[in-house]
């Protein structure tokens, strides 16, 4: 499985890309002490995109975890009251820009890094952005949501001798980390197939189909949105890459999928008879992070899963041959009254089951089942606990490889750009499968550069 002499295919590419509209906005700016930064020598960050995983994951814990190593400059929203909310929040002094301004942001406070944290769509124009603006860019996975943004990101990752980190936290999940240790070790032998079923729940599942997500042209649909997750453990776990895909996929259950519907829950005259009736106004985070700013931008964190303008699939089947010609068999499923992952390993000496469980509406003290089964021998099984902290302790993980300096990563969880278009080109390949009814080889997606191997 050694690629690392096996040359991808090259082509020049010119890059035509959506330019970033950066019309100045004239907006109060706070006094930064951009400049106190540098002389401390703490990296200076930006961040682009103040919503709840901005907020959450980035903006509050690296202030209060990682202040001896970084310092925010600025914060960037298209929505700049919700960028004023988590200023607040965040409880920082530094100047905000409207999306408009980035370009002028980059310029006047010089970001070591720029963090991508806006609706998916939008992750490669910005990182595009940044580095050629002489920024290192930590992207939200998914990195792009379709090719033309893959091509783009590696050609101007390349020129611009600046690097991207893309924040795949669920490789760092214990029972991820489980998988890659059995795999690596070599128990097994030779991987012969995948299997990999995600369920997510009517609450999680249908979260999706309330926001953006729920229209392709925002997500890159679940197969990107979502699934670039799984398609990257999967390509970090056997160490290979995809070569052909084929998938099929349907909005079998919400937006047109009911008889009723509005444009959100609140106010909605069916709320009393819709199991999916969600009361956004007795959570007070999500009143001030996007109730609040409603009226700017006119998003409703609130909207109808049954919004006929809902196109992004709820359920979906896809297969991959992979270059070594393993074969994955994936399933995704976004209304199962449960929530967990079945994967499963086929390999020449045996094969490893791997049941996830989180948020079971029955009783379960550990976040995962690991079945061992040796051809002839006798299963061994083991249970897995699930970490403390964001998605079970990923996110810590994740960031202290990214920030504390000489942290080892003994794994290689730390994803680069060629893990995040990786990912994101199967869900894109899968997707125009399903539009075109045809398989399609990702090789006719982009062109790689020439020196990528594991
Ligand atoms: N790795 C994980 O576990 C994980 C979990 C949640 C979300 N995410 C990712 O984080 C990102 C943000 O998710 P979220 O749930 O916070 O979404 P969100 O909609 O709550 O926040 C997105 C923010 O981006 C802003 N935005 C939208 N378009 C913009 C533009 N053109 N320019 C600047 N800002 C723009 C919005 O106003 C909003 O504040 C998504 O890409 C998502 O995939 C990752």
């Amino acid at each position: 499985m050694d690629k690392k002499n096996k040359p991808l295919n090259r082509r020049d590419f010119i890059a035509k890309g959506a330019k970033l509209s950066i019309a100045p906005l004239a907006l109060p700016l706070i006094k930064v002490n951009s400049a106190s930064a540098k002389a401390a020598g703490k990296q200076k960050i930006a961040m682009v995109g103040t919503g709840v995983r901005g907020y959450g994951m980035w903006g509050k814990p690296l202030v209060d975890n990682y202040s001896k190593q970084l310092e925010f400059v600025a914060l960037c929203d298209a929505n700049i009251k919700r960028a004023e909310v988590v200023r607040k929040k965040m409880n920082i002094n530094v100047p905000l820009y409207h999306s408009r301004d980035f370009t002028k942001m980059i310029n006047e406070q010089k970001p070591d890094t720029v963090i991508v944290t806006t609706t998916d769509c939008f992750h490669a124009p910005y990182t595009k952005k940044a580095l050629e603006l002489g920024c290192n860019v930590i992207s939200e996975k998914p990195l792009v949501t379709d090719a033309k943004q893959a091509q783009e990101i590696l050609d101007t990752e390349k020129k611009s001798g600046k690097k991207i980190t893309t924040t795949f936290n669920a490789r760092f999940g214990t029972s991820s980390e489980e998988i890659k240790r059995v795999i690596s070790s070599g128990v097994l032998g030779k991987i012969i197939s995948v299997e990999f079923q995600e369920y997510l729940d009517v609450d999680h599942g249908a979260s999706y189909f309330r926001r953006w997500h729920g229209k392709k042209r925002y997500s890159g649909s679940l197969l990107v949105h979502k699934a670039s997750h799984h398609f990257d453990q999967i390509n970090w776990w056997i160490e290979d890459d995809p070569d052909v895909v084929f998938a099929n996929g349907n909005v079998a259950f919400y937006g047109k999928n009911n008889a009723f519907r509005n444009r959100n829950c609140r106010g909605c005259p069916f709320a009393s008879k819709c199991d999916f009736y969600w009361d956004i106004t007795k959570d007070k985070h999500m009143m001030d992070m996007y109730v609040s700013c409603e009226n700017e931008d006119g998003y409703l964190r609130d909207g109808c899963v049954w919004d006929n303008e809902i196109d992004t699939y709820d359920s979906m089947t896809v297969e991959v041959k992979y270059k070594s010609g393993i074969l994955l068999n994936y399933s995704l499923n976004a209304f199962m009254p449960y929530e967990g992952q079945s994967i499963a390993f086929n390999c020449e000496r045996g094969r490893l089951d791997v049941r996830n469980y989180f948020r079971q509406p029955w009783e379960v003290d550990y976040a995962a089942e690991f079945r061992l089964t040796e051809n002839f021998k006798k299963t061994k099984t083991w249970t897995v606990q699930r970490g403390e902290g964001g998605h079970g302790g990923s996110d810590e993980k994740l960031k202290d490889l990214i920030f504390l300096q000489g942290k080892p990563d003994p794994m290689g969880q730390l994803a680069d750009s060629r893990a995040g278009v990786m990912s994101s080109l199967i869900g894109i390949a899968a997707r125009q499968a399903i539009e075109k009814g045809q398989p399609v080889q990702i090789d006719d997606l982009v062109k790689f550069p020439l020196t990528w191997g594991w």
